[in-house]
């Protein structure tokens, strides 16, 4: 029944997910040099996503917590950066099991992140600068103190009882279901008051909603409403590709959790449920949705964003972000999975690309090289393969700094509750205490979660009172400020290449192709549109190493490198990054 550390930190790298949008002045426009559904214009298509995990980002009242003032008073860092949308993690009301994940009022803000007048004031903020906003819905579950629960846990016969999945204890232990974030890693939890198990497919604290329910669908539909007439952009849909279930609960075969997502994806009725939210909502808004997670298979991706099917936009799918693990990764893997998900969605259906969210470790210490002389070009370099690609951007906020891990060797130090719940089981189970602090201290998503470094004051400007989790102490070097007075700081490598991106249609809608595919050094590929044609050279290693791609680099044009001084020769230097311009 125990799952080992590895496939535990998979799982929540599986079912983090995302979406968002953004936004472009070109509504739709269509670009003429081909027709695939691809090639139609679309701001979300266009956006390039800012993520802000708004408890880390900027404390304005000394709390410790990051809050929405906090982020107001950033507004126009965050402008400075080029991106046109932001998505924004959980700022609703929670009892913060897991960090806003767990919603007790859909319709009001975490009181520890302000009002509704401070949201009121954000999305205002955002959309004077042109920033899209948008935001998390979290309704896989709620929190067992939303109200709904409360109600449906208090009597069999209330008529909430059935916005969740219970199962009456007279009926025996019901068929084992696996909790990714459990003590126990057990999903059902007995509940006295009424002789029955809940079903929790996360913490005990976040109990799955029944969407099997047509009045649940409602409630969520009119809360997607609400939110849409505020005014934002967007909807990243948390945990979704888990929302429906076969309520017989048959049993799963022993063993079904290594490969959970096999058994919990895409149930039932989710593609009617999805219909049902497009119809009701989605296509009545001008607004983004992508789904955290896209199934089991490309047909699983492509069923939820094929736009004939009316469901939703954009795919956040996870193997790409899983590729790296405590051991490394190879290059070679990491081409072949981009370039699989590529040309599988080449004419119809679209991507996110992303190498880092909320739910993961840094990424320059996961697919980069975190060591001083190398973190920042290979940060850079991961900056250029994000923006070069096809698909719409999610950067994670800090990412732009070059953050790193700040890889905790204390428990004490860690605040992520299934980090902690499974520290906890791998004590109860006589574990290998050891070997899970040194996992945890490479992929424990709190990595991504230490406060944003701003400047070398005492907290690294994030706060004057005790954060809420402990600063990076590489923040006295490692800063916005000192970044932005820097020109070659990874900050202003940043900037340049959103602005590249931007200026460059190519680099949006343009043909991928990968080439020199063997080279286990050397990442290059092109993108070609309309007569365009761009060339980029990624080294993902610490040595010098070339790519031979057949193309004459004395005729192309050098727009973007991660060096002060550039290479010549097409010889790379460590984590060089290279974007040509090769059109004829
Ligand atoms: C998603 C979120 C993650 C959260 C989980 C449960 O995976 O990205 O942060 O813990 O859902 O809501
Ligand atoms: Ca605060």
């Amino acid at each position: 029944m125990r799952i080992n550390i590895f496939k535990f930190i998979i799982a929540i790298i599986i079912i983090a997910f995302a979406f968002s949008s953004c936004q472009s002045t070109n509504q739709d426009k269509t670009i003429k040099a081909d027709s695939s559904e691809n090639s139609r214009s679309k701001w979300w298509k266009e956006a390039i996503v800012y993520q802000i995990y708004p408890r880390s980002f900027k404390d304005a009242n000394g709390d410790g917590i990051g809050d929405l003032k906090g982020i107001i008073s950033k507004l126009d860092y965050i402008k400075s950066l080029g991106i046109n949308a932001v998505w924004l993690n959980p700022i609703y009301s929670s009892p913060n099991d897991d960090n806003g994940y767990d919603i007790s009022d859909y319709r009001n803000i975490m009181k520890e992140f302000g009002t509704m007048q401070d949201f009121d004031s954000l999305i205002s903020g955002m959309h004077q600068r042109g920033i899209k906003l948008v935001m998390d819905l979290v309704v896989n579950h709620s929190s067992d103190e939303h109200d709904w629960f409360k109600q449906s846990r208090s009597s069999r016969a209330n008529p909430y009882r059935n916005y969740y999945h219970w199962w009456d204890a007279e009926r025996g232990k019901p068929p084992y279901r696996y909790s990714l974030f459990d003590i126990n890693h057990y999903a059902w939890k007995y509940d006295s008051p009424t002789n029955a198990y809940y079903l929790h497919y996360f913490s005990r604290k976040q109990p799955d909603l029944n969407w099997e329910n047509p009045k649940v669908r409602q409630e969520v539909f009119d809360i997607m409403k609400f939110w849409a007439n505020k005014g934002i952009d967007g909807f990243r849909l948390d945990a979704f590709q888990f929302v429906a279930k076969d309520t017989t609960f048959p049993a799963f075969p022993n063993g079904f959790e290594k490969d959970f997502v096999k058994y919990y994806g895409i149930g039932p009725h989710l593609h009617d449920y999805l219909h049902e939210m497009n119809n009701e909502v989605l296509s009545k808004y001008d607004v983004m949705s992508v789904a955290e997670g896209a199934g089991n298979s490309f047909a699983d991706a492509h069923d939820l964003v094929d736009s004939n099917r009316k469901e939703l936009n954009m795919a956040y799918a996870f193997d790409g972000v899983d590729i790296a693990n405590s051991k490394g990764y190879s290059l070679l893997h990491f081409k072949e999975v981009f370039t699989r998900w590529d040309s599988a969605f080449a004419d119809n259906g679209w991507l996110s690309i992303f190498l880092a969210n909320h739910d993961q470790a840094r990424m320059v210490s996961r697919f980069g090289n975190d060591s001083p002389a190398f973190r920042e070009p290979s940060s850079k370099m991961l900056t250029t393969f994000i923006m070069t690609m096809r698909g719409t951007p999610y950067y994670y906020n800090g990412d732009e700094l070059g953050m790193s891990n700040a890889g905790f060797t204390k428990i004490e130090d860690y605040r992520d509750m299934p980090t902690l719940n499974e520290y906890q089981h791998q004590k109860n189970i006589g574990g290998d205490i050891q070997k899970f602090m040194k996992e945890i201290q490479f992929s424990c998503r709190d990595n991504g979660r230490t406060p944003f470094q701003w400047d070398s004051s005492t907290n690294a400007g994030f706060s004057t009172g005790t954060p809420w989790i402990k600063v990076n102490p590489n923040y006295k070097t490692i800063n916005a400020a000192a970044e932005e007075n820097d020109v070659n700081s990874c900050l202003n490598y940043f900037r340049k290449i959103v602005k590249l991106r931007k200026d460059n249609p190519v680099l949006v809608y343009g043909k991928y192709e990968l080439l020199d595919k063997t080279n286990p050094n050397v990442y290059a590929y092109t993108r070609t549109l309309a007569g365009k044609k761009f060339l980029v050279l990624l080294n993902f290693t610490s040595k010098s190493s070339s790519a031979n791609t057949g193309i004459d680099l004395n005729k192309a044009r050098l727009l973007i490198d991660n060096y002060a001084e550039s290479s010549t020769g097409g010889m790379l230097k460590p984590y060089e990054a290279m974007v040509y311009d090769i059109s004829l």
